[in-house]
């Protein structure tokens, strides 16, 4: 099985279907800008806010995926604070992007400028995007390209009516058209009182982004340079904007504090969660049961209470895994059962049962029908099918003949291989 980690997958609800020979493929975008330059001052924290993790995942590498899915011809994150961090990261995950630095955070429209350095010539369409929205999907930022295409627009904004606006730009509308976008700061209480914002993700044409963007100023509360001015320019100058209004609130949801990346957590787990009982897996409590976006379940798996599914475990047909147990990079085979258990870089064979209480150590290999009893560890060791491994035992670097039946609190250490019945004390009874 692959243990690597790849960059965040997303979680697909409709699957984009492939394009046949008669659809034409779609023109990719010029760029898209990735803004991850702020301070992320309200997370207290010494790691950069974007790789905090959201399901396993750096909150950028949500980003740099939904960016990707447009394959854009020129993909660039602009970096500011902690950028040493933020620069190691990426080139972890995404060693191909190019990085803009912003070394002062004057503001959205110039990280944007940033972004561009270089990109000057650039034609087409320019796609700006956050660091900290998670949740947004490359299927998402494909609609809103489309929807810019459709409505032959200059600028489109993506938007979303919330209940609560409070601390996000206000869309003043003229009609279809978008006329400008107030920030929190400057409205006034009628403006303020503006339910549709700025999700602060936008397409536009590179001309006019170009344009406006040189043409930016910093007469606002915030004494900055302001991208979504850019839209107020557009107008001016005769081009056309519109909005994207999208359902999925979440998707337009940044991560400023630890209160908003539990919340995140829970939502993004809640899906995951939600889309594996639809696909035939048995969750007895969604709550406490934490799945990771790239784990694999197969059909009437059983998830028990408080179980924690990392990285790319995958459990096969019929297996129960739980309650209490963390599994990371673990594969379990059909019709295992794995109670109050915690596991990492291991195999568990079809029909095995461990636990409780056992540990499971990277390489620790399980054979089918094996039984890993209470209080064991296992760590870099090949156990063959329909063996015992009796209660409290400590079995590491050594391979275990099929068959064998183990004597309760063995310790085999860097051993030659264990031959079935080779052990002193090795209980009597006939084992097949
Ligand atoms: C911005 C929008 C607002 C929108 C909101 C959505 C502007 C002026 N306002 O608000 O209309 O509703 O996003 O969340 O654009 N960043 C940089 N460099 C900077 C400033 C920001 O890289 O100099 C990055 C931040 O890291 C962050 C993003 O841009 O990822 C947004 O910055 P933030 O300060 O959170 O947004 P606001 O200006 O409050
Ligand atoms: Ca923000």
């Amino acid at each position: 099985m692959a243990w690597a980690h790849g960059h965040a997958p997303v979680i697909e609800e409709n699957p984009v279907t492939q394009p046949t020979q008669e659809t034409p493929q779609p023109q990719p975008v010029a760029a898209v800008v990735v803004l991850a330059a702020g301070g992320g001052t309200r997370m207290k924290s010494s790691l950069s806010k974007l790789l905090h993790k959201v399901s396993g995942h750096t909150m950028l590498s949500y980003a740099v995926s939904a960016a990707q899915a447009l394959d854009p011809q020129h993909l660039v994150v602009v970096v500011g604070h902690n950028r040493e961090q933020v620069l190691e990261h990426l080139h972890e995950i995404a060693p191909e992007v190019t990085t803009a630095v912003q070394e002062q955070q004057n503001g959205t429209g110039h990280a944007v400028g940033c972004g561009l350095v270089g990109l000057e010539d650039i034609q087409g369409e320019v796609v700006v995007t956050y660091g900290d929205v998670p949740m947004l999907t490359g299927e998402t930022l494909q609609q809103l390209v489309d929807a810019h295409r459709g409505a032959h627009n200059q600028v489109t904004v993506m938007t979303a009516v919330v209940p609560d606006p409070t601390g996000y730009g206000r869309i003043i509308r003229d009609g279809d058209t978008v006329a400008r976008i107030v920030e929190q700061k400057d409205a006034t209480d009628t403006e303020a009182a503006v339910q549709e914002i700025n999700s602060g993700i936008y397409v536009f044409d590179a001309e006019v982004l170009r344009l406006g963007l040189s043409n930016l100023d910093t007469n606002n509360a915030q004494g900055e340079l302001y991208l979504t001015d850019v839209i107020t320019i557009a107008n001016r100058e005769g081009h056309r904007v519109g909005a994207h209004i999208i359902d999925d609130l979440w998707q337009t949801e940044g991560v400023n504090d630890r209160v908003q990346l539990a919340r995140m957590n829970a939502e993004m787990n809640r899906r995951i969660v939600e889309k594996w009982m639809r696909a035939g897996v048995t969750v007895l409590d969604p709550v406490t049961t934490w799945i990771e976006s790239e784990v694999d379940l197969a059909r009437d798996v059983t998830v028990l209470p408080n179980t924690h599914l990392q990285g790319a475990t995958s459990i096969a047909e019929g297996a129960t895994i739980g309650p209490d147990t963390s599994l990371r990079d673990v594969e379990v085979g059909e019709g295992a059962t794995v109670v109050r258990t915690h596991g990492e870089l291991a195999v568990v064979g079809a029909g095995a049962v461990v636990g409780p209480w056992a540990h499971l150590r990277p390489g620790a290999q399980i054979g089918d029908r094996t039984t890993v009893a209470g209080f064991v560890a296992v760590r870099n060791a090949s156990i063959g099918d329909g063996v015992t491994v009796a209660p409290l035992s400590y079995v590491g670097g050594v391979e275990v003949e099929s068959g064998t039946v183990m004597q309760p609190g063995a310790i085999i250490l860097d051993a030659e291989t264990i031959h079935v019945n080779a052990q002193p004390n090795t209980p009597t009874e006939e084992h097949q």
